[in-house]
């Protein structure tokens, strides 16, 4: 990235994040990450960025529309849903608890005067139940146009699924996303220009694929490790959907550094360093409601990952993240062979 004279970032200032971070990573790809992180996924990047955006793009009636989110009762999948509400969508939240759900819903409704919401229970780290969910929202409903895979998780403790054994961060981040997706296509197709949007992150960046451990299983355990490797495993499978299905419009995005529950309690030590600079959960949303409902995303070639509504590099200059065409394709395998041990 380039640094403009505005950005005043030191040493002094960088150190305490490169020792918050445990991901294992060389000093350059640390360094690159956290200085982009400072310029760009910041509140004071979104605000440069936003510059540019054209508001209309996200002001767009979608009440013939039906969209799902993922996580919807909290953070950025509240905030998108908020906002696809606001534009008329009939909103499907996909949340593990169901008072937080209904709370959440309340507030949705309350603030885009939108009541075509629904509630549905899932744990998505709980891949049976994954399948069991699309197979019947895809019987009770006519048509779903865009899929929003929002929900996600770092658990700093290596644990397992109780159904499947399968590491928690993995089940989530990577299973539950890639069997909604796929079992969803179906419903998907059924309408003209579906999306799928999958919320990713900048800690991706961070990350080489590595189909050897994908259950992070050997060596000291790291949340945020297990979480950036899930996350770049999200953007790999978003530019194979969209070679696989053309009628689709696949997207994953970055949302940046934003105030949210999953922030405080995950990375505290980072949070506290970052909070005075942190987006606000509505402007990390704000790809994600472009990404749904604008036409101006659609025009843009599917597959691609995105930060503040431009499609952005997936690699950082030499920093040696890409995989091998025969990783990628293991990869493919593997999760296609975990997943079909719950179907
Ligand atoms: N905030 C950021 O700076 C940032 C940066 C990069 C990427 N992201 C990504 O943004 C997405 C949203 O996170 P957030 O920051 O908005 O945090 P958040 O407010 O904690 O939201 C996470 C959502 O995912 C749900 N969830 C987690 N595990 C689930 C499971 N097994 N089944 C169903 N739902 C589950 C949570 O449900 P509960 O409320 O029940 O826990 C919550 O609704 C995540 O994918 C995250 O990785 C965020």
């Amino acid at each position: 990235p380039k640094a403009g004279p505005a950005v005043h970032l030191h040493l002094q200032q960088l150190t305490p994040l490169l020792s918050l971070s445990r991901f294992k990573m060389s000093i350059y790809q640390k360094t690159a990450f956290f200085i982009k992180g400072r310029l760009q996924f910041t509140n004071g990047g979104y605000a440069k960025a936003a510059k540019s955006f054209h508001p209309e793009d996200t002001k767009k009636d979608v009440s013939d529309q039906v969209f799902m989110v993922t996580g919807a009762n909290s953070g950025l999948g509240k905030a998108a849903a908020i906002a696809i509400a606001k534009n008329g969508g009939e909103v499907h939240m996909v949340c593990r608890n169901l008072e937080r759900a209904n709370q959440a819903k309340e507030d949705i409704v309350k603030e885009s005067g939108n009541s075509n919401i629904t509630v549905h229970v899932l744990d998505i780290s709980n891949t049976k139940e994954v399948y069991e969910f699309a197979k019947n929202f895809s019987s009770n409903h006519e048509k779903l146009n865009v899929l929003v895979n929002n929900a996600g998780c770092m658990v700093n403790d290596r644990k397992t699924t109780e159904v499947g054994n399968l590491e928690l961060n993995f089940a989530t981040n990577t299973v539950g996303t890639y069997v909604l997706t796929q079992e969803l296509v179906p419903l998907l197709l059924k309408s003209t220009k579906p999306r799928v949007i999958t919320v990713s992150s900048g800690g991706m960046y961070t990350q080489k694929l590595n189909v050897k451990d994908l259950q992070s299983e050997k060596g000291t355990f790291s949340g945020d490790m297990a979480y950036a490797q899930q996350k770049r495993q999200q953007v790999i499978l978003t530019e194979e959907w969209a070679k696989m299905h053309p009628d689709i419009h696949f997207s994953a995005m970055h949302p940046g550094w934003a105030d949210t529950p999953a922030v405080r309690t995950s990375m505290p030590g980072f949070y506290e360093y970052m909070k005075d600079n942190l987006r606000t959960a509505e402007q990390g949303a704000d790809t994600i409601v472009w990404l749904s409902v604008s036409d101006a995303a659609l025009a843009q070639p599917s597959g691609l990952f995105f930060l503040d509504r431009k499609a952005v590099p997936t690699h950082l200059a030499l920093a040696w993240t890409r995989e091998s065409a025969e990783d990628r394709n293991t990869f493919l395998t593997k999760i296609a062979e975990i997943a079909n041990q719950f179907k």
